[in-house]
This record gives structure tokens, sequence and C-alpha cells, in this order.
């Protein structure tokens, strides 16, 4: 028994030590088990282990009780299944908690819940049978007119490494694997299966690689999923800098590669550019089954036979799947049952909806609104009552049920507010301005206490079927910011019945308010919120919630002020897009070169008020600490996001007016002080030197940014390293 104890001693120990230096574990026990394993295997079955064979799963080797591996979409809920090839086999229990999506999650700058939304997910997919849940997606939100920024977290690397490790623990510590994904520059959907990124490699280091990086090394991820899109000339599921150099060298990736469904284009190339695992490659011409002539099945076994590939670089891979279906308790194990569409996986969902809307503007204090004093409230929209879960593609989920805005209303108002529902626009092909439904809605907002227009994006699939103004979906970017169906004319004409009126934006990020933003008295941004979102927008509305989300992308005034727009390309032209935004992507564009936002990455409001005392900043070595006391001095609890930026006063490269290196989330009763301490590691202050090919410190001046939006600084304070 002793030794045995000291054993686990020493591995967990080894864990943490090694972890602490960046690289993935193993376990001496499994490993030994995989060599045997692998001994007993003939090559056939090795290959048959690396390629899918059905839309979700890969091949097992039965007669060794290596089962098949069970993947799933997606990343904020199960999918309905689907079916071996994608027919449609429904069965009666394929419903699952539809969470806010990870747009709406970040918003919340709470790692916290970043856990307990990845444990909903986790056991949720257990409980479906699945051994992979097919999410977090964390690509750089480089441009709003992503059709997939919905799916992803934020245009700052900083806070996606934050909340990205929650969420892979909260899954993962339900005994299933997450995927993070799409690995590497999949920021866009146009011609995403072949367009070739080119980046510097200060952006790649700086701005895309972190969220993966942190993914990796503090969140021990078991898959990752490569992009779509080409890397520097070669693809990225198989980019032998991206994966063998990178994720597999520099970062000690013992897991999984997986491809993208269909990002497999090679036989030999992908074989020894480090993909593990080949999925959903699209032989559509040929009859099913067709798993056979995948690149890493058939074709493979020659390339392997002929030796031009050794069969050590199939060993890898399979070591890789048989080592992630060890720690998943696949083989010798039982996993625990784990459980779906609960009433506590809902609640999950709607705290992370409560604390995910953000409340952009608030002018005379219209909100929250009093049960008690109004009385009839004109909803106005058609994103008001339509149901967003099965929108956006591959993410889509199959909820018991979804609240929208309007029943939500309903349902915290209670019978003593009347709510008057009008359609405002239609969702439609071309649909422009209705008149007819604008001049519905003004009658209604002229007599109301109140207008409520619930508009935005739309959150659609496949959209082929609407306006060509696509919106909020896998497969195809949004052609501009502007609010699709005419929805200006709409919120102008209302505000001009009504002045009491309040914007609630649905969707994947920034929209172009110009026309209206000024006369409206409130907006709201509401990403999707998951099947709970309605309830959470209502009790926002009337204050049973006090909102405390934070944007983590910065809304443009306009598209043209975007980095990616201005500096860089978008979409690119039919074989490159050229990433000469460079670092400057997002606040870092438009800090840098004086760019007023409409509003500020890191900007959302609150019912309370919060002071900030003067900080005080202490070094030890290339090391600081930021002291301050924050004051809540409004009347109403609330949780602010203290946010601390560093700006670099000299250097001997070009670097950002500042970036994002620490935030909190604080909590304080009316009234209540807190005192806040943030640390700074030396990588606060680095940069990434691409003639040494490593993190710099350069010893100088620095300055350190309190605030509470990249906009709105609070306090400053001096520190030289
Ligand atoms: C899709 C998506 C990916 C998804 C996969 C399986 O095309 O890009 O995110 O997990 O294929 O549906």
């Amino acid at each position: 028994m002793k030794a045995n104890f000291t054993k686990l001693l020493v591995l967990f120990v080894l864990a943490n030590f090694t972890r602490a230096f960046g690289q993935q574990t193993t376990n001496p026990a499994v490993e030994a088990k995989i060599e045997a394993l692998l001994k007993q295997m003939t090559l056939e079955e090795k290959i048959g282990m690396i390629h899918g064979n059905s839309s979700f799963t890969s091949t097992g080797v039965a007669r060794l009780g290596i089962p098949e591996l069970t993947t799933s979409d997606g990343p904020h809920g199960v999918r309905p299944e689907h079916g071996r090839d994608w027919v449609l086999d429904k069965k009666g229990n394929d419903s699952s908690t539809y969470l806010p999506v990870g747009l709406t999650l970040a918003s919340t700058w709470n790692p916290e819940l970043g856990y307990a939304f990845g444990s909903v997910l986790g056991a949720e997919a257990k409980f479906r049978g699945k051994d992979v849940i097919l999410g977090p997606g964390i690509n750089i939100i480089r441009t709003p007119l992503n059709g997939r920024n919905f799916e992803y977290m934020s245009e700052d690397p900083y806070l996606i490494s934050k909340m990205v490790v929650g969420y892979i623990k909260g899954v993962q510590d339900q005994g299933i694997s997450a995927c993070v994904k799409h690995y590497l520059a999949n920021n866009q959907e146009t011609r995403r299966d072949g367009i070739n990124v080119e980046m510097s490699e200060r952006a790649l280091r700086e701005i895309y690689l972190p969220g993966f990086k942190a993914a990796v090394v503090e969140g021990d991820v078991n898959t990752i999923m490569g992009a779509y899109n080409r890397f520097r000339g070669q693809y990225a599921t198989y980019n032998d800098y991206l994966i063998n150099k990178i994720l597999k060298g520099e970062w000690g990736f013992k897991g999984i590669v997986m491809s993208d469904w269909g990002a497999i284009h090679h036989t030999k190339e992908a074989l020894m550019g480090g993909a593990d695992l080949e999925m959903g490659t699209d032989l559509a011409m040929l009859p099913l089954p067709k798993y056979d002539k995948f690149f890493f099945a058939e074709p493979a076994l020659k390339v392997v036979r002929s030796g031009e590939v050794p069969e050590s670089i199939i060993d890898d891979k399979v070591r890789r799947i048989l080592r992630i279906m060890f720690k998943t308790n696949m083989i010798d194990a039982k996993r625990s049952a784990g459980a779906l569409s609960t009433p506590q996986h809902a609640e999950v969902a709607k705290k992370v909806a409560r604390e995910g809307i953000i409340l952009l503007q608030n002018k005379k204090n219209i909100l929250p609104l009093n049960k008690a004093t109004v009385k009839t409230i004109a909803v106005i929209g058609a994103n008001a009552n339509r149901d967003n879960a099965m929108g956006g593609g591959s993410s889509q989920v199959l909820p018991k049920y979804e609240v929208t805005p309007l029943e939500g209303l309903q349902n915290i108002a209670g019978s003593g507010v009347s709510m008057r529902f009008s359609q405002g626009y239609s969702i439609a092909r071309n649909a422009g301005a209705d008149q007819k439904l604008i001049q519905q809605a003004v009658e209604n907002a002229k007599s109301a206490d109140v207008a409520i227009i619930v508009g935005g994006w739309t959150h659609g699939y496949d959209y082929s079927k609407w306006d060509d103004n696509a919106y909020d979906a896998e497969g195809f970017d949004k052609p501009n910011m502007k609010m699709p169906f005419g929805q200006d004319d709409l919120i102008s004409a209302v505000v001009k019945a009504n002045p009491n009126t309040i914007v609630v934006l649905y969707g994947g990020g920034a929209i172009d308010v110009r026309q209206w933003v000024s006369k409206v008295k409130g907006i709201l941004q509401a990403g999707y919120p998951g099947l709970e979102g309605g309830n959470a927008l209502a009790e926002i509305i009337f204050g049973d919630v006090n909102p405390s989300a934070k944007l983590t992308v910065t809304f443009p005034k306009k598209l043209e002020d975007v980095g990616a727009h201005k500096l860089g390309e978008f979409p690119g032209d039919s074989l490159n897009v050229r990433y000469k935004d460079d670092i400057y992507v997002g606040y870092r564009y438009f800090d840098t070169y004086k760019v007023k936002p409409q509003f500020a990455f890191g900007h959302g409001l609150s019912y309370t008020s919060f002071d900030y005392g003067k900080p005080v900043v202490s070094s030890s070595g290339n090391n600081a600490t930021v002291k301050f006391t924050l004051r809540n001095n409004g009347k109403q609890a609330g949780a602010e996001v203290v946010q601390v930026y560093v700006k670099d006063k000299k250097a001997a490269v070009k670097r950002p007016e500042k970036e994002l290196k620490g935030f909190q989330k604080v909590f304080l009763q009316p009234g209540e002080s807190k005192e806040i301490t943030l640390s700074l590691d030396e990588q606060a202050f680095s940069f990434f030197d691409d003639k040494q090919m490593k993190w710099v410190l350069e010893p100088g001046d620095f300055e350190i940014l309190i605030g509470s939006s990249a906009q709105d600084i609070r306090s400053k304070a001096k520190l030289k390293l």
C-alpha cells in the first residue's frame, strides 16, 4: 500500500511541477498499458483508429476492449442526435440544456462561471454517451463580421486565456474530453476551407496563440480541433509549425489533434504534419460507407506499407487516442452517468445569462423599470418571440424549452403590467423596412409607458433562404454591421413616438447603432443568452438582477473603424487574407490609433456605482502587485469587473497603447469596500521578440492603468522594472 501511495505522491508532484513549466504530463502506469495494447494491434487496426467510421465516431478495436471514440457538438450544448451518417434518427431523449453562447459566457468575465458552464456541458455530454464535446470555440474576434463570433469569446487573448481554462476543467472534471477549437486563425467563414492566413510572428504569439496555449498548458485540454484554413501556406490541421513545433513541441501537448470535419486533404502530408484523427472528410460523391476511402484509411495503409511513412508515426497517433481513452475511463473502467436537461443545469444557464447580458446605455436611469409604476409595455421586434437555440450551424441545441424575451418579460413583470407585442420587422429574403409593421409598432408604442424593442442579428443557419445580409451562423460572414430588415427605421420611428425606448440587441457582437443611439434611452446587448435568457433579460430590466457584464469586444461606430478593415484585409482575396492589422486587434487598434469606439472593450454599466481608491503598485524582481480599494457607493448590491492594463512607455518595438493583463469580478453590498490585490507576472510586461524568437521583458518605465473599461480609466500608477 505504502509503495502505491509514494508512487501517487510522486505522480502528483510531477504532474504539477511539469504543468507549472508548461508541459502536459503522462502517467507511467497508463503508458505501460498503452504500449501493451499497441503491441497487440495490427497495422489495419491502428489505421482504423485514426479516422472516422461514421459522422461523429472513429473506429475502436473491439477484440482488445478499445471502444469507438464518440464526439458531439457543440460549445454551448449537446447537439441533437443526427445518426451515424447524418441521417436524422431522432431519439426521444436528445434534448439538452441550451447554455448561453461563448460570447455571452465570456461577457460575464467570471472564470468560476466558466467552470460551472463546463460542468453542465460535460455532465450532459456524458449522459448522452459522448466521449468528446466539440467545444470551446476560442478564435480571436478580429472583425464584427465573422459569422461565428457568437460562438467565440473575445478580441483579447488574456481574457480568453482566463475564461477558457475554467470551461475546460469543468468539462473534463466530468470525466469526458473538451476539444478547444479551431486551431488556428479561423477568424472568418468566407472561404474558410481553403483561405491562406498570413500573419507576423508577433501577431501569432501575442494575439492568436495565447488562448490555445492556456487551454493546453493550464487547462490540460484532452483534444484540439485543427482549423479548416491554411496558415502560412499549409493547412492548419497538419501545419508542421503550428502542430509539431509549437503545440506538440513547445507546449508538450499529449492529447489528440482531430481535424475539423473535412479539413484533411492529403495522406502523407497530413500524417507527417501532426493530425492524429481525420473526421468528416467530405467524399460526397461516394456511396456509404465511404470511410475506408478517407485519407487516413486505405491510402494511409498504403504509404505505411510502402515505407513512405514510418509506422512509428501511426503509433504516436494511436498512443494519443488511447491516452485520452484511458484518461476518460473508456477502457477497463466505468464512467458515472451524468445528467441531462435538469433544473439545476437550467439554473446555471440562467446565472450565466444574468451575468452575461450587458447594459450598454442607461440614460436618465430609465432602467430598471419599476413594476409598481409601469403599467403598459410595448414589446416590439421579431427577436422578442423567436427561439435561437437551433440557429448558428453545428453549435445548434434542441432544448426542452427556450424562454423568449416576451415570455421572460411576462414571467417577471407579473399580471400588473400589460405587455403588448408588435412584430416590428420581418425576417425574410431582402426584407427592408415594412411600413405597415412599423406603423403598428408606433401605434403600440405611442400609448405605452415604455417601448422595448428586441432586435439585432438573426441566428440563422441555412440563411440562403433569407436576405442577402446573412447573419450569425457558421459558414458565412455578415456583409456589414447594419441592422438588418429595416430595424434602424423601426427604432427611429418608435423612439419618436415614445422617448422611453429601450433597445435589446440579440446577436454575436457589434452592430452599427449610429442612427438611433443618441435618441433611445436604454441599450442592452444580450448575445444569445440560452434557454433561460428571456427570464434573465427581464430580471435585469425590472431590477431583480443588477447587470454586471462587460463587453469582450469593442463596439465600433462603423466597420471602417476596425483595425482588420483599416490596416488589414477582410475577407482577403480568393487565396490569401493578410493580417496586416498585426497585433492591433480590437481595442489595441482603437486605443493606439486614437479611434473612438461606440462602446469600449470592457464597457458595461451597473445600477449602482463604484469608487476606485488610489492604487499602490509594488514590484519584486519582474513581478508587480497592484492594490487598491473598491467601494460600492450606491444603494444596490452589484458586481464590478476591475480591469488592469499595462502600458510600456518605451520599447525597442512598436507595442499597443495598452494591454489587458489582469481583471477581477468583485461582488459588493451597498456601501461595502474591499481591498483588491492583483498580481502581474513577468509575462504581463513582456513582448515576443521575433528576432530572438522568445518573450522579452525590456527593463524600463511602465504605466499601470486601472479601469472600468478600456476607455474608462479610473487611476494610473508608474512602475519601473
Ligand atoms: C463544423 C465546424 C466545427 C464542428 C464540426 C462538426 O464544420 O467547423 O466547429 O465541430 O464541423 O460539426
